[in-house]
Parts: structure tokens; sequence; C-alpha cells
């Protein structure tokens, strides 16, 4: 299939790439900068240069290929309104993939996060929240799964809160750039809290299985850890860098303080029955045992 691929070369885009291509699928990557235009040519894409704001371009990367990989996303979590600002720019950006693809029958497989549920491990069947600081991200989702109805083949990879390589992204990896900075590697209350995780190299094939055969309307976990407690990913990085480990206020976390602060198990059980997924890869305690005290 040929493929159009926004955020190609993220965390999870750099490893999503190399898997399409991989499996015989050809790609079409949005770059906004010759940087990125250089890395994803190495990667075997082919580059349509352009931003996510450039919705035109979105249009023309859209009717060009068979489908749609959709990964694009600031990252600036500095306050609520950059967070704000990130959420409207990639609504307005999937919303024009989306109807892009009206009547095509083709495939759109977005991205969204493993919901949280009191008191158990959350799976592909619960609602997304569409409270809190990314409230507005789910909502987009669950927009564009009703374009199941209208002709497109659309499915959503919720991500865990942390994708990682190399010991890098996600939440860890904010709380890794926390910790070199504050000279203390953090956690919120008691650390007892659990976070999911999966290798970016997992989290890739889940993309492709899902553009390959997700049915329209449908949400799959891209879950391999179902909780790490949040002390013990604090530990691992603090030994790595060299730093004391011990909680802070949840304040200091920054409007994701909240999330930061929760219990959210979840589970993949039902993704990996149905679509076959297999996790491979290193999980998040033992990747971030690449971490260095330098930053490279
Ligand atoms: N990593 C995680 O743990 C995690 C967890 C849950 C959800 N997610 C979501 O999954 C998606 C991918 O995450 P990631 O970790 O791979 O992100 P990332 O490493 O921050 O990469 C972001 C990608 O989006 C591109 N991008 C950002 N703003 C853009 C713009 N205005 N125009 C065009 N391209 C733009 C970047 O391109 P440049 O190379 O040009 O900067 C880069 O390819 C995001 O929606 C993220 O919020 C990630």
């Amino acid at each position: 299939m040929h493929v159009f691929v926004t955020g190609g070369t993220g965390t999870i885009g750099s490893a999503v790439v190399p898997e399409l291509v991989g499996h015989g699928h050809t790609v079409l990557a949005l770059a906004r900068s010759d940087a990125s235009a250089r890395t994803l040519e190495a990667a075997g894409a082919e580059v349509l240069r352009g931003s996510l704001a450039d919705l035109d371009v979105l249009r023309t990367g859209a009717a060009r290929t068979e489908g749609v990989i959709s990964l694009a996303a600031g990252n600036d979590f500095s306050s609520a309104e950059a967070v704000a600002r990130l959420v409207a720019e990639e609504t307005a950006a999937v919303t024009v993939l989306g109807e892009a693809l009206v009547g095509s029958d083709r495939p759109l497989v977005t991205v969204s996060g493993t919901p949280w549920i009191s008191g158990r491990a959350s799976v592909e069947a619960d609602p997304l929240p569409t409270d809190g600081p990314v409230g507005g991200r789910a909502r987009t989702v669950d927009a564009l799964m009703a374009l199941g109805s209208r002709g497109v083949r659309v499915s959503a990879v919720r991500l865990p809160r942390t994708v990682h390589d190399q010991g890098q992204g996600g939440f860890a990896g904010l709380l890794t750039g926390m910790a070199r900075q504050s000279g203390i590697s953090g956690y919120p209350g008691d650390g007892s809290q659990r976070w999911p995780a999966v290798h970016a190299l997992d989290a890739a094939a889940l993309f492709r299985l899902a553009l390959e055969s997700a049915p329209a309307g449908t949400a799959w976990h891209a879950v391999d850890d179902e909780g790490d407690a949040v002390r013990d990913i604090a530990s691992v990085i603090g030994r790595r860098l060299g730093l004391p480990v011990g909680s802070r206020p949840t304040e200091e976390f920054g409007p994701f303080g909240p999330i930061f602060a929760m219990d959210q198990p979840s589970s993949s059980t039902y993704t990996r029955e149905v679509l076959g997924w297999r996790p491979t890869h290193p999980h998040l305690l033992e990747d971030l045992e690449l971490l260095e005290p330098t930053e490279a």
C-alpha cells in the first residue's frame, strides 16, 4: 500500500516508516524542515514538504496515497495554553485528513491515549476520557471514529503513557528531562501509581497491523507493560543519572501533573488476540538502563 505518514521523524514515526517499508509498503512522508526531509529519505520514504498547519498539503498527501497514518503533534507541554494550542493544531489536521478520505474506504490510523479506569486495567472497549488537559484530543478521535460510517476505514491506536526507544520518549522521558533540570528524579504522590508502556518498535508493528486490517471504528491498545510503578521508573532514572530519587508536589509536574499522579494500568489482551500483535522489544525499565548521565 502507498501510505501517507505524518510525524515520521518522531519517536514513534521513526519506527513506523521502516516497519512499513520492511513489509512491502511505500511511504509518502510529511516533512517540515530540510533535516526531517533528509531523515525520511534515508529511511526510504518519498517526502512531501509542509507542516501540520498546511491543510492543502495534507489533502494532497491523502489524495496521492491509499492510506494514512497520522502521528504528527507538537510537544510543547510547558503550560495549559501550549497544550491547548497543540491539541487544536492536531485536531484541525486530522479532521482534514479524515474528510479527505470520506467515501474512499481507505484506512486512516490515528493516535490516542489509553484510557484510565478506576480500580482496573483499561481495555479496548472502554471510552476515552474527554475531560482533563488532553480531553480535546479524545473528542477529536471520537469524531473521527464516526467517519467509519462515511466510508473511511478509521481506527485508533491507543498509546500508553510512555512509548520509548533507547530509554527516551513519553512520560518517562518527561520525568528524565525534569530530573536533569532539577537535580532530583521526582515522582508525584507515593509513586505506587502505575503507568503502561511500550517500545516504539512494537508500537510501530501495531500501527502497520491496524493499517492493513483493522475494521472501521475500532480502537487498539499498544500496551506491552500493563503498568510500571512510577517510583520504579524514577528509581532507574535516578540511578542512571546519578541523582537522588523522591516524591515531589504534583504542581511541579506542570499541566500533566494530575495525570502523572493517577494509577492508570491498561491491558492489550484483546489487541493481541484479534490482531495477532506480539511485542518483542525491551520493557520500559530495561530500556531506561540505556540512559546516560549526560545527554547525547
Ligand atoms: N511517545 C509517547 O510516549 C506517546 C504517548 C502517547 C501518545 N503519543 C502521541 O503519539 C504521537 C507521536 O508521538 P512521538 O512520541 O513520536 O512524538 P515526537 O517524538 O514528539 O515527534 C513528533 C513528530 O511530529 C512532527 N511534528 C510536530 N509538529 C509538527 C508540525 N507542526 N508540522 C509537521 N510535523 C510536525 C515532528 O516533526 P519534526 O521532526 O519536524 O519535529 C515529529 O515527526 C503524538 O501525537 C503523541 O502525542 C506519544
